[in-house]
């Protein structure tokens, strides 16, 4: 089984791409879901802001829907910005997870920026508007530097970027196994 804990800042296509590569796997016969950020922190994460503190609970919490997947025999691409090495290494100790980092610069994420969210993070601070602590604008992003695989979403096609990620999750289905 395999676990894929994406790491990318926001609008770098994790959830475009998760949703891309479960539908390859299921139409090929994979059990796959998705766990994504967005969609957990208006649930089981409501109480969650952005802090440190909080940012590491929203991805524990994540990673244990994530396990009960994974024991059910479920592939799982969790998608959450997952900012920070040591709590991403921390993870990928367990075998069945691998880190993949979509790599866009910020430079075009401000540019697509399909939420408006970067548009509101760049107002000035006397701006009731303004969102405040917002990853790679005003608060950390770790870039890491031991990810599994590396996708640049901004140089190469969203078909490109899918197939690499359906290719990387096949091959290493076989060689990793589920351990608590
Ligand atoms: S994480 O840092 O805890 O891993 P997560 O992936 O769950 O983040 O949530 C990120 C999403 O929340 C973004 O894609 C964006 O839609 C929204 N968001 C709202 N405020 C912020 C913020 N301050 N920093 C980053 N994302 C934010």
């Amino acid at each position: 089984m395999i676990l894929i804990q994406f790491t990318g800042l926001s609008g770098s296509g994790k959830t475009t791409l998760a949703k891309n590569v479960k539908l390859l796997l299921t139409k090929n016969g994979h059990k796959a879901e998705i766990v994504d950020g967005d969609v957990y922190r208006t649930t089981l994460c409501k109480d969650l802001g952005f802090s440190k503190k909080d940012r590491c609970e929203n991805v524990r919490r994540l990673f244990n829907v994530s396990q009960d997947f994974i024991q059910s025999e479920i592939i799982v691409l969790m998608s959450v910005i997952n900012p920070y090495e040591d709590l991403r290494n921390e993870l990928s100790q367990h075998d069945f997870v691998r880190t993949v980092f979509l790599d866009c610069s910020l430079d075009n994420l401000i540019k697509r920026d399909p939420k408006g969210l970067y548009k509101k993070a760049l107002l000035p601070d006397n701006d009731h508007n303004k969102i405040k602590n917002f990853t790679g604008i005003s608060d950390v992003y770790e870039v890491p530097l031991k990810a599994d695989l590396t996708l640049k979403t901004d140089s190469e096609s969203e078909s490109i970027s899918t197939n690499k990620l359906y290719t990387f999750i096949l091959d290493n289905l076989s060689n990793t196994t589920y351990k608590q």
